[in-house]
């Protein structure tokens, strides 16, 4: 093993000692600043090697390609290669292809090129993206929040990087923050807590979740037998409330009517007993003072 990697310490003993000087300044690495991948879809990074003089038999005699921080050195030179990862040079233009990208292969690269007119090297940001999955919606009983007592859980995995929940319902703002867990292969599982309120109306619950650049990757629509138990609760407070809103002027107005009814007959009684006085009055008078 290290008898197969001599040559690749050879060859950074040698970038070590030689790169400083030999920096050419005929010789640039042209690359994107960031080339962004997508997980498990083979990605290239791409640099040109442009000189700032005609040199027509340039011969570009070593690539490597380096991520800081890992001391992972892809040289062309070096046959063994970590499996998932190529180094190629066509003509002036030198890859580095990662077969399978991962969320682990994030991050800068610098390309190292070594020409027999000097070298030049430069650094390129890769990111990859990994679409999120469909999300679920489960409910669940809830215990934490007050004047709930069913919460729906909206979970979106398989993401990178962090995405965004959105609930779609009257009841929106009570949504709890995101919480994200990274998972080992460095896919983002995300999910949110919609507690249901006493006095929710909605039957129907959507929850839509968001790449990191606000774009729609995935919704779920929960219905029923969640959101039908809080309904019954819904339906008994609106009906109470209902019930003492027409009640109250119900009384009200009812008792005024039997108040303008009884004066009304009262009235009747007087004027009946005005017309009939004359000749009625012994009886009335008797009659009046039992009534009365
Ligand atoms: C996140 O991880 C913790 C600890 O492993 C776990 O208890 C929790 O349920 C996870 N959250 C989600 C949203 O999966
Ligand atoms: C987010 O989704 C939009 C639309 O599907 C897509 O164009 C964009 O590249 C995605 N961005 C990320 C960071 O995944």
């Amino acid at each position: 093993d290290m008898a197969s990697r001599a040559p690749l310490f050879l060859l950074v003993i040698c970038f070590c000692c030689c790169s400083g000087h030999a920096k050419s300044a005929f010789i640039k690495v042209v690359c994107d600043t960031t080339i962004t991948g997508q997980v498990a879809h083979q990605s290239m990074l791409t640099c040109k090697v442009e000189t700032t003089q005609e040199i027509p038999d340039l011969n570009i005699a070593v690539v490597v390609w380096k991520k800081p921080g890992d001391d992972q050195f892809l040289s062309a030179l070096d046959r063994r290669l970590p499996p998932g990862y190529k180094v190629t040079l066509n003509d002036r233009t030198v890859s580095l292809v990662i077969t399978d990208p991962k969320v682990k292969d994030e991050g800068v690269y610098s390309c190292l090129v070594m020409t027999d007119s000097g070298n030049a090297e430069t650094t390129t940001h890769f990111k990859v993206t990994a679409k999120y999955e469909a999300p679920s919606v489960d409910s669940i009983d809830e215990k934490v929040v007050p004047n709930a007592h069913k919460s729906l859980i909206c979970k979106a995995t398989g993401g990178y990087p962090e995405g965004k929940l959105r609930w779609f319902d009257e009841w929106t703002k009570s949504a709890e923050p995101t919480i994200v867990n990274q998972t080992e292969d460095g896919l983002l599982e995300i999910s949110s807590k919609l507690p249901l309120m006493k006095l929710s109306t909605s039957d129907e619950y959507t929850c839509v979740v968001y790449n990191a650049s606000d774009g729609k990757e995935g919704s779920a629509t929960i219905r029923t037998a969640v959101s039908r138990h809080p309904s019954v609760f819904v339906s008994i407070d609106v009906a109470h409330s209902v019930m003492t809103s027409i009640i109250a002027p119900v009384l009200v107005i009812g008792s005024l009517i039997v108040g303008l009814l009884l004066a009304l007959l009262i009235c009747r009684r007087r004027s009946q007993q005005k017309n009939r006085r004359p000749s009625t009055a012994p009886l009335m008078a008797h009659s009046n003072r039992s009534t009365y």
